[in-house]
């Protein structure tokens, strides 16, 4: 169907995305499955400074984010396009930069 999870880019913080095939949209698994990986990212694996990236205009996207409770914490762009990056601020005491 398609996958939720992490990969690290080498930086302080680590990437969450997600995708799922076109036939699997709009059926509540984007959510399901990222919050899934979400609490055995941090539970199981002890995950911290996990950020994530989305085109400001991918409704579908932002609203993952912050049904799992992440916050808007700054611009980031891709290829000259915009993006922006969500997390959790209280792992931020300083705040994010990208
Ligand atoms: C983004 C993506 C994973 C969403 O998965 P999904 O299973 O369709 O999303 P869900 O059904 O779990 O919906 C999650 C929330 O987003 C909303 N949503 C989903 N698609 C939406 C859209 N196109 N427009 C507006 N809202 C949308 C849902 O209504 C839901 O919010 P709600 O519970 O408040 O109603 C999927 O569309 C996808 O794989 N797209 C292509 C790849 C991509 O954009 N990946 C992310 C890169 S950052």
């Amino acid at each position: 169907m398609g996958f939720s999870g992490f990969e690290d880019k080498g930086g302080e913080a680590l990437d969450f995305g997600w995708r799922l095939g076109r036939d699997w949209w709009g059926g509540g698994y984007g959510f399901e499955a990222s919050a899934a990986a979400l609490w055995v990212g941090r539970n199981t694996f002890g995950l911290k400074k996990i950020i994530a990236h989305s085109y400001p205009e991918n409704t579908g996207s932002v609203r993952i984010m912050q049904k799992m409770g992440m916050s808007f914490l700054g611009d980031s762009a891709y290829n000259g396009q915009p993006l922006v990056v969500y997390g959790f601020p209280e792992e931020w005491p300083d705040g994010w930069r990208p």
